[in-house]
């Protein structure tokens, strides 16, 4: 024990200690260089067929529950910026009134995103939100994305600094076997809680959200629905 604790107070344990601080740090950024290139890829080989695969088959309600939360709360108009956007399938749900630009991992995204006419950025979104100013969009949006990703308490914070006017998110709650086999593909999946977000102004507790079109078994996806009111 004695011989343990001059080791500990050894000068070259200091050393040591940064040593294994800086291997733990290159073992996460690594295992997250892993997941966006996973992710990419993923998305990027289905971006063509995205929306014919998807649509109808995943009864996909999110759109749906948006429009409803945006009428019960007055909200007609203003800049959406929509997160993990996908092929941008979320414009054609908004009025005229809107304005939209998505931003996604997936460049393969990001040209169906252009073709519909649409303005996108390719990029993570953890990187890309840093180029936005505070208050510089009205609505933030992120439908089905977050799950991808594994600091979302700071990139919560990063929407109330961006957002001006409302947060809208969906956060799906996925059965163990789902995170299993994506793990098995070299994705990470994670299921986040609500309360991240401060102060919401509404929380639509698990709810259905839709149902993986592409595998056999057809497993329903529930999740939280959080809106959060600025302004
Ligand atoms: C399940 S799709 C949902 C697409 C769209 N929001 C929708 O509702 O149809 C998830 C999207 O999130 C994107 N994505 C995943 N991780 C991301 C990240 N870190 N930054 C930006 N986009 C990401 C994927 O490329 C994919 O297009």
């Amino acid at each position: 024990m004695g011989e343990r604790r001059n080791k500990l107070n050894h000068p070259h344990s200091a050393v040591l200690k940064m040593l294994m601080k800086k291997i733990l740090t290159d073992k996460e950024k690594t295992k997250f260089e892993i997941q966006r290139k996973n992710v990419t890829s993923l998305y990027n080989e289905v971006a063509s067929v995205y929306d014919e695969s998807f649509d109808g088959k995943a009864k996909y309600k999110i759109p749906q529950k948006l429009l409803e939360i945006y009428q019960k709360h007055g909200i007609t108009e203003g800049k959406v910026l929509d997160i993990g956007c996908g092929t941008g399938k979320l414009r054609q749900y908004l009025g005229n009134n809107f304005t939209y630009e998505g931003v996604d991992i997936s460049s393969a995204m990001i040209e169906e995103v252009k073709k519909r006419g649409l303005k996108g950025h390719v990029g993570a979104i953890e990187d890309i939100i840093e180029t936005f100013t505070d208050k510089s969009v009205d609505h933030i949006t992120a439908l089905s994305s977050l799950f991808f990703i594994k600091d979302w308490k700071k990139l919560a914070k990063e929407f109330d600094r961006v957002a001006r006017k409302s947060i809208f998110v969906s956060l799906e709650q996925f059965e163990p076997e789902i995170i299993e086999m994506m793990k098995e593909r070299g994705i990470s999946v994670y299921n986040h809680s609500a309360s991240i977000i401060k102060n919401p102004t509404e929380i639509i507790k698990n709810v259905f959200l839709w149902i993986r079109p592409t595998v056999k078994e057809r497993v329903p996806i529930f999740g939280d629905l959080v809106f959060k009111k600025l302004s």
